[in-house]
This record gives structure tokens, sequence and C-alpha cells, in this order.
């Protein structure tokens, strides 16, 4: 067994204080630092031990050790929230939203979304694995181990399978990043559809989320619920077919204008709700009583120019907050984790706490995975991520450089 001993960690950040917790509120005794800490990782197993250096017990002192002075460790990253399942780029709408274009401007044009969707149906599928494959290695040297990956650029039942195909063939090839695949066929509504939108609401209820099941492409069912997309009552209902289905349930919700959405993924139960920059007070109380996570994705504020998510009236009010790259070619193009955790430190006002337990723990919680994902604590999976320093701010107070890579 592949065993490796990281020791002498300046600061090992390890969460126990999250676990169990429902990951609100997060302060410092939640990161349940060590200083002088050790790892015992296996890549099979996972965390077979952590705490102090100079407590490691006899029988794990075999394996590879690694001298970490001068590190901080923290658990692999969790970004919760991707769209690597897409061909092509839009650095030309990027331009014409920098002369004044705003982004839904340039998608009832034709472009925005439905634009990505022309190259991916085009796409082979040897070639998207292959664009997947590169995504989840550039994900991999921000400290990423755990990803959520949507479709979505598909948007016709063939071409969204293949997307989910992809992504699993891709998870196959780059085994270093566990993925969890989400179903995104109600991204936007095709423009074959526009006037006849109730027949692709049943071709996604009735032919591409049972086919997906079926064939155990995905994890997770995620509805685009904003003006201009997907209505609350065509999001519930899509909602409806995908629980009785068996999938957990994700949202895009509240970004570009308040629908109510909020309210609705908490009512559902859903595992998270995304973006919230137009989040209302009502929205805000609904995710504080209830488990649903709110995930906020500051590089796509940032991208579109939108004012930041209420993150401050959301932690303070009790919500699980959890920070994600959205990485996509029209409204964030970055894989850059700790760059989004610095965003989160300058525009959304998030202590360091907060900020590490969003890119790891809630990031967890926002998959249903925190069982496994987002500690280093015994039986956690992950290998841990390093930055250089003492202070747990270290992977986000260097701007845009991510990760060291591993001082194995
Ligand atoms: O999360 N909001 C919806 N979907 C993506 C944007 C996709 C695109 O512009 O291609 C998002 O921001
Ligand atoms: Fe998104």
């Amino acid at each position: 067994m592949e065993t490796t001993i990281y020791k002498n960690i300046d600061c090992l950040v390890t969460n126990s204080g999250l676990i169990g917790t429902k990951g609100t509120r997060p302060n410092e005794d939640s990161l349940g630092i060590i200083s002088k800490g050790a790892v015992v990782f296996s890549k099979k197993k996972g965390v077979l031990w952590a705490g102090r250096s100079s407590a490691i017990p006899r029988s794990l002192r075999i394996g590879k050790t690694v001298d970490c002075k001068g590190l901080v460790a923290y658990p692999g990253f969790v970004d919760s929230h991707t769209h690597p399942a897409f061909d092509g780029d839009r650095a030309k709408e990027f331009s014409m939203r920098m002369e004044g274009a705003t982004y839904q401007e340039i998608a009832h044009a034709g472009g925005g979304i439905l634009s990505t969707v022309n190259k991916t149906q085009k796409a082979s599928a040897p070639k998207l694995a292959d664009l997947i494959t590169k995504r989840l290695e550039s994900a991999h040297r921000y400290g990423v181990r755990l990803m959520e990956a949507k479709s979505g650029y598909g948007l016709e039942k063939h071409a969204e399978l293949r997307s989910l195909n992809a992504i699993q063939a891709a998870s196959k090839k780059f085994r270093n990043v566990k993925i969890r695949a989400t179903c995104l066929a109600a991204h936007a509504i095709p423009v074959e559809y526009k006037e006849n939108r109730d027949t692709w609401m049943n071709e996604i209820c009735e032919e591409i989320l049972p086919t997906v099941a079926r064939r155990s492409l995905a994890d997770y069912v995620d509805v685009f619920c904003d003006e201009g997309y997907y209505t609350i009552d065509e999001s519930r209902k899509i909602f409806t077919t995908a629980k009785k289905l068996g999938f957990h349930l994700k949202m895009h919700g509240d970004e570009l204008a308040n629908t109510g959405s909020a309210e609705l993924a908490a009512e559902m139960g859903a595992l998270s709700v995304d973006h919230l920059l137009k989040v209302s007070d009502s929205g805000v109380s609904a995710l504080a009583s209830s488990s649903t996570v709110a995930t906020l994705l500051p590089g796509t504020a940032l991208f579109l120019r939108e004012p930041p998510a209420p993150a401050r009236k959301l932690i303070d009010s009790g919500a699980c907050v959890a920070l994600a790259s959205d990485f996509n070619p029209g409204s964030c193009t970055t894989q850059n984790l700790p760059f989004i955790a610095t965003l989160a430190a300058l525009h959304l006002g998030m202590t360091c706490p907060e900020i590490i337990a969003g890119i790891t723990y809630n990031g967890a919680r926002a998959l249903g995975m925190a069982g496994t994902y987002g500690a280093l604590a015994e039986g956690y999976m992950g290998e841990p991520v390093f930055a250089e320093g003492d202070h747990p701010a270290a992977i986000y107070y260097r701007l845009a450089q991510g990760a060291l890579p591993n001082p194995l």
C-alpha cells in the first residue's frame, strides 16, 4: 500500500470542528488547527491518521516520510460547481460585454449559453473527454480533489448523454480528482423549443432524466431557475421528477433576478442553491432554516461585473455557505479555486475560517459528500493540499498563485 507520512507541518488544518456540524458559522475552532502536525495518507484508503507529529502511532510509521516544515496543509479542496463539458470559447462575447453589451442581451441575440451549445453539439465524444480530462488536470493543480461536473451544453438528448459519458470517461482517465456528475439539461431553452417549451419540458422529464438514471450517468440534477431561463413552476416540475428518479437536487438560482429560487430549493430539500446574487431576505431565511447549502461563486460576479452575493447576511443568519468556481466559457473562466477564495475575502467579506470551510467541508456538504471529503481525519479521502507559510490564509493570500505542488 502506498502510504505517505507528512510530518512537521507548521499549520495542519484538519476541519475537525466542522465534522458533524452543519458547516454553519465557521470559526477558528472549526478548523481544528494542529501546529507541528502530521498526516498519514494512503492513496487507496485516504487519511489513516492525523494529529501531532510527536504522536504518530508506531504501527503507522512505515512509508515515505516528507518533512513539511514551513508549510500549511489543508484537506483536499472541493469545487462543487463546474461546467467542464464544453467546446469552444466566448472571447468575442467577453470583449462585447466590456464594450457595453450585457450578458442577457448577448444571450437574446443567440449568443451566450446557446453559442457554446452549437459548438458542443458538434464535438465528438473523444474530443469532449479529452477537453474534460485536461480540465481535471488543471483543477488538480489548483488543489481540487473532489469536483462536481455538469452537462448542459448538449441541450438535446444525445448531446446531453454524450457530455455525461465524456465526464465519466475523463474521470476514468484522470483519477486524482474524484468526479460527481450533474445533469443540467435544463440549462437554457433550446432555440427550436422557444415557442414550445412544454414539449422540451416533457423531453427532459420523460426522456432525458429517466435515461440518465437508468444508465447511472449522473448523481445530481440541476436547473437554471432564473429570469429568461426556467420558471419556478418548470423548476418544481423537473425537481419532482428528478427526486422520484433518485437524483439529488442542485439549483442555479437568483443570479440574474430574484425569482424565489432559494425558497424553492430549500422547500424541495436541494443539496444546494448556487449564485444567489439577487437572493431576497425571505430566501436568506429559508436557507438559514434548511440544510440546503448556499453556494457562492464570486468569480462569476467579478466576470459579469455584478455586485457580490450577500455572504455576510447568509452566514450571519445561519446558512451554510460554500464557495465554488462555476468554471464555464461564458460567466467565469477560471478553475483557480484559491483565487475564488481570495475573491471571497476581498469582495464577500468572509473570514478565514469561513473561506477555508467554503472550499473544503462546506463544498463537500453541497455535494452530499461531507462524510468522505473536506476534512483531514481518519477515513477521509482526498490528498492534502499545501501552501507556503504557517497561517491558514496562506493559500489565498498569494493572489492568483494557486496551490504548491505536493512536496513529496
Ligand atoms: O452558472 N448561470 C448559468 N450557467 C452558467 C453560465 C453558462 C454560460 O454562460 O455559458 C453559470 O454562470
Ligand atoms: Fe453555473
